[in-house]
């Protein structure tokens, strides 16, 4: 089939936020939180950040913009539902009317989780699902700090249910932001292993939305160029902290979040949300470690997509499917390991016991019903158990 000619594909839609990118752009916040009407900000960031000087570089610009703020940082990795519970009920005793989220993808989940419960009330398990929020959010500006999340762009919000141990998707039109805005600068004080981990997350992102059924030429055009932006630079990034090639990371996880928002993903994130919420384990971590056998798995259905994607990954075709679906193999498996993510669920602390029921978590996960090739508790159990 040729794939950018098929007409099965011709009806879609396409969402994205207005989308700020640059070197330096981070002292913009002031002026896009005053351009969405704000006066009181809510500035959701984190000690990590604030420790960089980043946080005290947006207080400044919405100060120099004339805007009143208020700091939250009462977040942790794989958000709680009490932080966020608590972040709510800070936003509305102090009045504010914008909120601006600073981090990784802990945080702008977190900032949008806040917005939903300050504007809907309830608890954030109501919203859990596709579709469930009535009424319209507070404004939102999102400043992704590493080369991963894709939250600054996505319909999507992960919150970890703490009384289940397990991670909620909330997925509404009305919770991607009104901007999201990237400075790449901030990924200059990104910890090292965080630099290749969330790398793991975009390529991830970008592989899921090639093979995801709901794909599209436009989520293509955004993932076949993350996963170019990735293949160039992720190895030297990671080795030498170079600022050309992390700012090549930070399109990345751009391109890569505007094409999954849109296409969804796959088996790699379905197995990766119930590790998450159980072990509270990097997100980025995981996905290294499930996305080459995913990918062997899901290989034998998308054949039409591999010379594509072969080429996406630096390969010239010969028009061989096997010998394409080899070469991504390989340059996947090159580009894991000079990320220096773990390679082993066992190197990231999950217990053998606990994979039937990771299985079992994962067929409710809603990224599995856009898995190129179906998965039963056997086909996800046998996957966790390759990995292990
Ligand atoms: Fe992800």
């Amino acid at each position: 089939m040729d794939f950018y000619n098929d007409t099965t594909l011709r009806k879609y839609k396409f969402e994205v936020p207005e989308i700020i990118f640059g070197r330096g752009m981070l002292s913009q916040v002031g002026l896009c939180a005053r351009r969405l009407g704000g006066r009181k900000i809510f500035l959701v960031s984190d000690k990590g950040l604030f420790n960089a000087g980043w946080v005290d570089l947006v207080m400044r610009s919405l100060v120099e913009a004339g805007l009143e703020f208020v700091y939250f940082d009462g977040i942790t990795n794989n958000p709680k539902d009490l932080e966020v519970a608590l972040g709510a009920r800070e936003y509305l005793r102090l009045g504010a009317d914008v909120i601006v989220g600073l981090g990784g993808g802990s945080c702008l989940d977190a900032a949008k989780a806040i917005a939903i419960l300050a504007a809907n009330g309830g608890s954030i398990r109501d919203y859990s699902g596709s579709d469930r929020i009535i009424r319209p959010l507070p404004p939102l500006v999102l400043c992704p700090t590493t080369c991963g999340t894709g939250s600054d762009v996505s319909q999507f919000a992960m919150i970890t249910d703490t009384e289940h141990h397990c991670k909620m998707t909330l997925m509404s039109r009305c919770i991607a932001p009104d901007i999201s805005l990237t400075d790449p600068d901030t990924l200059a004080t990104l910890p090292h292993e965080y630099v290749g981990t969330s790398a793991a997350d975009a390529l991830s992102h970008a592989l899921e939305s090639v093979f995801s059924i709901a794909s599209t030429t436009l989520t293509d055009v955004h993932a076949f160029k993350a996963l170019r932006l990735l293949s160039a630079s992720l190895p030297r990034a990671v080795q030498e902290h170079r600022p050309d090639d992390l700012e090549n990371l930070a399109r990345a996880s751009l391109h890569s979040g505007m094409a999954f928002s849109n296409s969804m993903l796959g088996i790699v994130h379905a197995l990766a949300h119930p590790i998450g919420g159980l072990y509270d384990a990097s997100h980025g971590s995981i996905n290294a470690v499930l996305l080459p056998e995913v990918v062997r798995y899901e290989l034998p259905v998308v054949t039409d997509k591999l010379q594509e994607l072969a080429w996406g990954l630096g390969h010239r075709s010969n028009g061989d499917i096997n010998a394409a679906g080899d070469k991504i193999q390989e340059t996947l498996d090159a580009l894991l390991e000079a990320s220096e993510a773990p390679r082993s669920l066992r190197s990231i602390g999950v217990l053998h016991k606990d994979l039937p029921e990771l299985a079992q978590r994962s067929l409710k996960d809603i990224s599995l019903t856009t898995s190129p090739r179906d998965a039963d508790h056997a086909d996800l159990l046998s996957i966790l158990e390759k990995v292990y």
